[in-house]
């Protein structure tokens, strides 16, 4: 193959989580094509761990309802059956964490303190942050830490894809501390844990919100190189 670097690199360092979506509906073919060309993620054994629910129109607005509903009512103890985060964070990670929640409310004109505002902000993750497409995937619950990892590179072929064809993407894992509402409404089998959610469209481009710019720490601070000198 040519190396066509521009162009990866620009899939790939154009990527970023979009919070406001134009309701511009994505073609089926288009998505069809994104989660195709998507499945060629490696995975320990060729296990293709995958498994998904691809949502537009009522499906997804159902979706939505069943979630709004129970998140609006506050009631506690919606936990994620497979914990994303430690219980107790630590450095570097409480730092990074921080700054990235400050940078995105400050983004919005959300102050310390203003809970309102923050939860109103999070609650706009379970409408797909206004994307005409909803994906949720799931896992086989006998899979182990392994499938965890080929599923992320599914995951990230799937965003990377999608800027390849001018689409937005943003990983949700807002959306499997609900499974237990998500279960019934899209079927779910007793096997299938809820990895994530992820909302696919179009950037509103002038939306505050996707204003933001995120950090990173360059490898020369995390990679030890041996061996080159
Ligand atoms: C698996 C995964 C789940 C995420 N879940 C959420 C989420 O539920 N809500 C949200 O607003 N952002 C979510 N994010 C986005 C991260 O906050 C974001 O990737 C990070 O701050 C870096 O910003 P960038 O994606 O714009 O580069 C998630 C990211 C990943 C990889």
């Amino acid at each position: 193959m040519m190396p066509d670097t521009a162009a990866v690199d620009r899939a790939i360092a154009s990527r970023r989580s979009v919070r406001a979506f134009l309701p511009t509906p994505v073609p089926r073919a288009t998505i069809a094509e994104i989660l195709d060309v998507s499945t060629r993620a490696p995975s320990g054994t060729n296990m293709q761990p995958w498994r998904g629910y691809v949502l537009t129109g009522t499906p997804k607005d159902d979706l939505c309802a069943a979630v709004l509903k129970v998140f609006d009512a506050e009631e506690p103890g919606h936990r994620q059956e497979v914990q994303y985060y430690p219980d107790e964070f630590f450095e570097p990670y409480l730092s990074r964490r921080r700054k990235v929640g400050w940078d995105l409310y400050g983004t919005l004109g959300i102050a310390r303190g203003e809970n309102a505002k923050m939860r109103a902000q999070h609650r706009r993750n379970f409408q797909f942050f206004g994307a005409p497409v909803g994906l949720v995937f799931t896992v086989h619950r006998r899979l182990a830490t392994g499938s965890w990892l080929d599923y992320g590179m599914f995951l990230e072929n799937i965003m990377i894809a999608a800027r390849g064809r001018g689409l937005d993407t943003i990983a949700q894992a807002a959306w499997s501390h609900y499974h237990k509402v998500i279960r019934p409404v899209l079927g779910l089998t007793e096997e299938e844990v809820v990895v994530s959610g992820m909302a696919l469209g179009l950037a509103d481009q002038d939306a505050i919100v996707n204003r933001l710019v995120t950090e990173r720490t360059g490898s020369d601070q995390f990679m030890s190189w041996r061996g080159f000198d």
